[in-house]
């Protein structure tokens, strides 16, 4: 692959050399050419977790499937973005206008989607949503689809299974940006629509939180619980000051979407983490024959390291991906994301469907409470709700 791209890199010096446009050395070998799919994700920084999650994921797919689709090789580009979004913005441009990528991916936080979608849309780009979760990003662009989940759609279990279980007053505590808004919202919603009430909603900042003043008025009000969404890899800071706090002694509940359990740090929770009830489309312990096979390879490709739900976002993007290339034999633009509308694939995570009008996944969440399972702390799934569309759209 490297090869091939310096080859034709070296043409177009030739090229330019012997004054020709250096387009015209393109079409000879557009046939020839690998199908690129463009990977922006922070792999460094407080959100590095998330990239190396969907980066492993993306590519024990690719091992499992093949490096070629449609009789042409397929090469992931990826791209580090530090989770900066003029960064993503601009490689996202690079590999456009330089890499001629068929398909841009990954894209780890709200607003380094965001920042993405305009390019989609002008150039025509189908761009595939593997992480970013507020509900509005599939609106950005009609070249977006998302194989991750919304906030909305996690926060629905949660908000309706804890006014059933005694939980009658409720802080909720959540990252000041997209998809903790969208949480709150829906968690104040539903919840107040089973009885239950918040009496507080406290937002800490995204970048470099300080989560003690927040744990502390939480203690001080007392409800039965401090509802919570912070984004994946934040959740360890949390429960260690939640029980530095003494909340748990003081017999305030820690509920929330799975984001603050991730899989990816769960295990290094401790005993705080035990018992915590959080809702959710995927946990490592998902019993299904399909999620054993995948947490068994992806743990053997990576050193042990146990998939979150960062890393089935990736995995299901790349099968979306690939089926969608099949389908249209390697074409991209509009007939690529045609074919990726519709499809519908048990994923390590359960049944799923990229909804065919908003482009957006549909899939099950589930309730689940930490437990120790052969000396280890997982997610441990005991009820659910099925095929659950994204509420936050109008379910
Ligand atoms: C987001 O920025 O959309 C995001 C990031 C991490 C999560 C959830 C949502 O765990």
């Amino acid at each position: 692959m490297q090869e091939k791209r310096i080859t034709l890199r070296r043409l177009a010096a030739v090229a330019i050399a012997a004054g020709l446009p250096v387009g015209a050395t393109a079409p000879a070998f557009a046939q020839s050419d690998p199908i690129r799919i463009g990977l922006i994700l922070p792999m460094t920084g407080p959100f590095a977790s998330t990239g190396r999650q969907v980066e492993a994921a993306a590519k024990l797919y690719m091992a499992q499937h093949g490096g070629t689709v449609a009789g042409r090789k397929v090469e992931l580009i990826v791209k580090d973005d530090g989770g900066t979004a003029d960064v993503t913005r601009r490689l996202a441009q690079e590999l456009v206008v330089n890499d001629k990528v068929a398909v841009l991916a990954g894209f780890g936080l709200t607003p380094l989607a965001l920042a993405t979608a305009p390019i989609a849309t002008q150039s025509k780009t189908p761009m595939v949503v593997m992480a970013a979760a507020t509900s509005s990003i599939i609106e950005a662009s009609p070249f977006i689809v998302r194989t991750s989940f919304t906030l909305p759609q996690a926060t629905l279990g949660i908000a309706e299974w804890a006014p059933k279980n005694g939980i009658r007053k409720v802080v909720t505590l959540v990252s000041d940006y997209g998809p903790g808004i969208d949480a709150e919202k829906v968690f104040v919603a539903r919840f107040t629509r089973g009885g239950g009430q918040v009496t507080d909603s406290l937002r800490v900042p995204l970048r470099n939180p300080d989560f003690a003043p927040f744990l502390q008025k939480v203690r001080d009000e007392k409800p039965d619980a401090v509802f919570v969404f912070l984004p994946s890899g934040v959740g360890a800071q949390l429960m260690k000051q939640f029980t530095e706090r003494g909340l748990d002694k003081a017999g305030v509940r820690l509920i929330g979407t799975g984001d603050v359990t991730d899989d990816d740090i769960l295990n290094d929770m401790g005993d705080a983490a035990l018992g915590v009830v959080t809702s959710h489309h995927y946990s490592a312990a998902h019993g299904s024959a399909a999620n054993k096979a995948f947490v068994a390879a992806f743990g053997k490709a990576n050193n042990g390291m146990r998939p979150n739900f960062m890393a089935v976002g990736g995995y299901d993007g790349m099968r979306v991906i690939y089926t969608a290339l099949e389908a249209t034999k390697g074409a991209g633009g509009e007939a690529l994301v045609a074919a990726m509308k519709g499809q519908s694939f048990e994923s390590p995570r359960g049944p799923v469907t990229i909804d065919a009008q908003t482009r957006d996944i549909v899939q099950d969440i589930y309730i689940r409470k930490v437990e120790r399972v052969g000396g280890q702390l997982y997610n441990v799934e005991f009820d659910s709700l099925k095929a659950v569309k994204d509420p936050g759209r109008g379910q």
